[in-house]
């Protein structure tokens, strides 16, 4: 039988406009209305059960965010007994190439008279989120009802739908927020209250509709916030600032805070406690027809004062950071008891949510949905450092935030782009702190999707909302051979390296027109406080791919192209040494140029240590402090590290001057920030231009806390977690090389779920004396790098001595190495 198709109505018809990255923005501010629309597209069918049917199911997408409802309940599927939903459904995926199906079982939802309603909204394919990519088109819908019979092989199915625009969501906007009338009446119970037309056939696509990959979206129930403070006001005071302070009525900590009643006029700060992604869920009493409004921020203004960066009075949201996003949540009540209101077509960055309404109202509850992408959390790492575990919980944050759908920039302004960079930067970490593997296979797919009309370079935004530009640029395109070379290491699914291989193909003969100059150069080293030739950084770049396809030709039995790749790194390694080395020195001198260079070994042999001194040396120079920015950062400790350089990892991790990992901590992050200093307590906020307090790429050094300081790291030669390394890097500076006021970390516990079973892996000191604890999982084993501190030449396992010679082991740069099989140990 044939499938349904895409359906749209002809009234829904989109507005063109210029988009606001192309004219001069107007940011965020409360003086900026958001208006109500006319409704969302909706889609109607009316069945009766056939004779003998024992199951209903409903196959739905839609081009364009949809909810699905049956007699006015929400569809939904059901897990270990609970009513679980797929959320922004059918999620982001390159709309020119495919859209994600979604089957429900509704059986048991089904009376004798059913009306199944769809509400389709804008979303990632036509909201401003798109950029207008698709030409901002119609939203379109596809479903189909099936009824199987008794027999087993009868099945009905509908597939002709009915249409009209309207419904209680007046309008939502991935980027502006939802506007939500609860006095409208619901096109599902009471569906004569619209006028309903034949959906038309939608051809205006080559969009496929295919089976889910990767995980859905979810509320993350377990992580569920509820406000730790709130602050009504009206008003403004004066503090001889700019705008003023806010004027202050009460303030309330602790559970229930937010349960309150609000004049009319008043406004409501709920302090979340934690920069989150996902949405509020309100229970509110009202009038009807009372205007409820939400605003939503990050941070709060600190002092009214607008050189500082504030914009509004002190104590007030900080909202001028999302940009031209709106990022708005307005109810418009019923007047019915206690209403509750979720907003299912958009989500919010925030960490602040503000309420205010044009009558009094009595809140009963808010509290905050966070929402992700569902994938698995699979580390947890822990310090004897207070501020590096919040520096941990502030990167776990920002993956949560991020992933969802798509690897995204960030959650909250007119972005959450699946920028590429951010995307291959943070990938080590992520694949740590999360099973990756499905979500990033997910995405891989969009990278060849987009890629395809592309000339086979990597679009440096995936899924593509920029046509024709803002493409294959160094460190960001080659995220698409990057993100598979981590996947392979920690989880070895062959199936996805030869899956993707003709598209990493398809990339380097993009980049072979270019001769031996690597890719673009657009970015450079992203944001960085020194800057480095961005030609440099591209032809680094084009000689890790290399090097990673001369592995990838290798996994796949490709003799041929492992050779080519292998000349072609061999002509870039000379390409470098020519443009960049003289008189055996780097000509690029900044931090960045130097982990580059070492990380993707472009220095002859004698050049090396000399490099790598010459990089402690800027660093120790330079206060301790790193330089680098995205591309820089990325790499930074897990470099040093590798290069022998542990001691000043640990400087750096616990240096608290800007820039630096803590001071962001220090100025009361909770998430990671797009800049070493998006705040600071001395000067305000940065430029608001690029301010998001949500970008987790420079949270990339949470690879180095589990592959280096942790030490669990993945076996090149045997990825995947079989056979895997353990290599703890504890925290040896002599006091003379401690900057002033750091302490030594003295403790580390850190576990991995591999896909072979859990990892543990800690140390710390007992009586000055070093001892290390591992659990290797059944039917692994690891090879141990056991740091032999205060002159031991011998280690004692389980409490047994054992030289190395008895453990076949071998003494390599002050670490005794040998083999382990599964269990649990403790070493000293
Ligand atoms: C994003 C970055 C991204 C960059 C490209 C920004 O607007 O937020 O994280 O990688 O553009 O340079």
């Amino acid at each position: 039988m044939k499938k349904a198709g895409f359906v749209y109505n002809v009234n829904d018809i989109r507005e063109k406009y210029e988009h606001p990255w192309k004219k001069e923005r107007i940011y965020n501010s409360k003086s900026i209305d958001f208006e109500p629309g006319d409704g969302l597209v909706l889609f109607r069918r009316d069945f009766k059960i056939p004779e003998d049917t024992v199951s209903v199911k409903i196959r739905a997408t839609a081009l364009g965010i949809f909810e699905l409802y049956l007699n006015g309940m929400r569809i939904g599927s059901v897990s270990e007994g609970a009513k679980v939903y797929d959320e922004l459904k059918p999620t982001w995926t390159d709309f020119t190439s495919r859209v994600f199906e979604y089957e429900y079982d509704i059986t048991d939802m089904c009376g004798g008279k059913n009306t199944l309603v769809a509400e389709v909204s804008p979303g990632w394919w036509c909201g401003r989120i798109s950029f207008g990519f698709y030409g901002f088109k119609p939203r379109a819908f596809c479903g189909e009802i099936e009824f199987t019979l008794k027999d087993g092989k009868t099945k009905y199915i509908y597939k002709d739908w009915k249409t009209a625009i309207g419904g209680k969501v007046r309008r939502a906007d991935i980027w502006d927020g939802e506007y939500f009338d609860a006095r409208v009446a619901d096109p599902c119970l009471e569906p004569g209250k619209y006028e309903w037309t034949d959906a038309i056939p939608f051809a205006d696509t080559s969009c496929k509709i295919v089976k889910p990959v990767g995980e859905p979206i979810r509320v993350r129930e377990d992580l569920e916030r509820h406000p730790v403070s709130t602050v009504v006001h009206k008003g403004t005071e004066d503090n001889g600032s700019d705008f003023g302070r806010i004027h202050v009525l009460a303030k309330k900590i602790g559970a229930g805070c937010e349960k309150l009643k609000l004049a009319d006029g008043e406004s409501v700060i709920l302090d979340f406690g934690q920069n989150m992604v996902g949405r509020p869920r309100l229970i509110v009493k009202a009038a009807a027809g009372t205007v409820i409004k939400g605003y939503f921020a990050e941070l709060l203004n600190d002092s009214g004062i607008e050189a500082r960066g504030n914009d509004g009075p002190e104590g007030g949201m900080y909202i001028k950071n999302y940009r031209t996003a709106l990022a708005r949540l307005t109810y418009v009540a019923a007047g019915e008891g206690e209403e509750t209101f979720v907003p299912l077509h958009t989500f919010y960055g925030f960490r602040y949510f503000e309420l205010t309404a044009d009558a009094d109202i009595e809140i009963v509850s808010v509290a905050g949905e966070v929402i992700t992408s569902a994938i698995a959390e699979t580390g947890y790492i822990e310090t004897d450092n207070a501020e590096v575990n919040k520096l941990i919980s502030n990167i776990r944050w920002g993956q949560r935030g991020n992933y969802l759908s798509i690897p995204t920039d960030c959650p909250q302004r007119d972005e959450r782009l699946g920028w590429t960079g951010d995307t291959q930067i943070f990938c080590g970490a992520a694949s740590y702190l999360s099973d990756i593997n499905s979500f990033m296979k997910k995405w891989l797919g969009d990278a060849r999707d987009s890629q395809k009309n592309e000339n086979g370079a990597y679009c440096d935004v995936i899924p593509r909302v920029f046509a024709g530009k803002n493409n294959g640029n160094a460190a960001w395109g080659e995220a698409g051979i990057i993100v598979p070379w981590r996947l392979w290491l920690m989880y070895r699914d062959y199936d996805t390296v030869a899956e993707h291989y003709d598209s990493m193909e398809a990339y380097m003969n993009y980049l072979g027109q270019f001769g031996l100059e690597g890719p673009n150069t657009a970015y450079g080293d992203w944001l960085n406080y020194e800057i480095t030739d961005k030609r440099y950084i591209a032809v680094c770049y084009y000689a890790c791919v290399a090097d990673l396809m001369i592995k990838f030709s290798k996994i796949l039995g490709k003799a041929d192209r492992a050779e080519f790749y292998t000349d072609l790194r061999r002509r870039i390694g000379e390409h470098f040494s020519e443009n960049y080395i003289v008189n055996g020195e780097l000509t690029q001198k900044t931090q960045t140029a130097y982990l580059l260079a070492l990380k993707f070994n472009l220095l002859p042999g004698d050049m090396r240590e000399k490099s790598v001194k010459a990089l402690e040396k800027k660093i120790i120079d330079n206060n301790y402090t790193l330089s680098t920015g995205f591309v820089g950062t990325g790499v930074l400790n897990q470099t040093l590290s590798e290069v022998g350089l542990d001691r000043l990892c640990y400087s750096l991790l616990l240096q608290s001057a800007d820039p630096s990992w803590l001071y962001s901590v220090r100025q009361g992050a909770t998430t990671i920030w797009e800049r070493w200093n998006s705040y600071t307590k001395a000067t305000g906020f940065g430029n608001v231009g690029m301010n998001s307090f949500n970008h987790y790429a420079y949270g990339a050094v949470a690879e180095w806390m589990f592959s280096k300081m942790a030490g669990i790291s993945p076996d090149e030669d045997n990825p995947g977690f079989g056979k895997f390394i353990l290599c703890p890097r504890p925290d040896t500076r002599e006091p003379a090389e401690i900057p002033a006021g750091q302490d030594k970390i003295k403790r580390v516990y850190a576990r991995y779920d591999s896909v072979k079973g859990r990892i543990e892996s800690s140390w710390e000191y007992e009586n000055g004396e070093f001892v290390y604890k591992c659990t290797i999982p059944v039917g692994t084993s690891a090879r141990v790098e056991f740091p032999l501190l205060n002159g031991r030449d011998n280690a004692v396992i389980n409490g047994i001595v054992f030289t190395p010679t008895e453990l076949s082991g071998e003494i390599n740069d002050g670490r005794l190495i040998f083999v382990l099989g599964e269990g649990s140990y403790t070493i000293k």
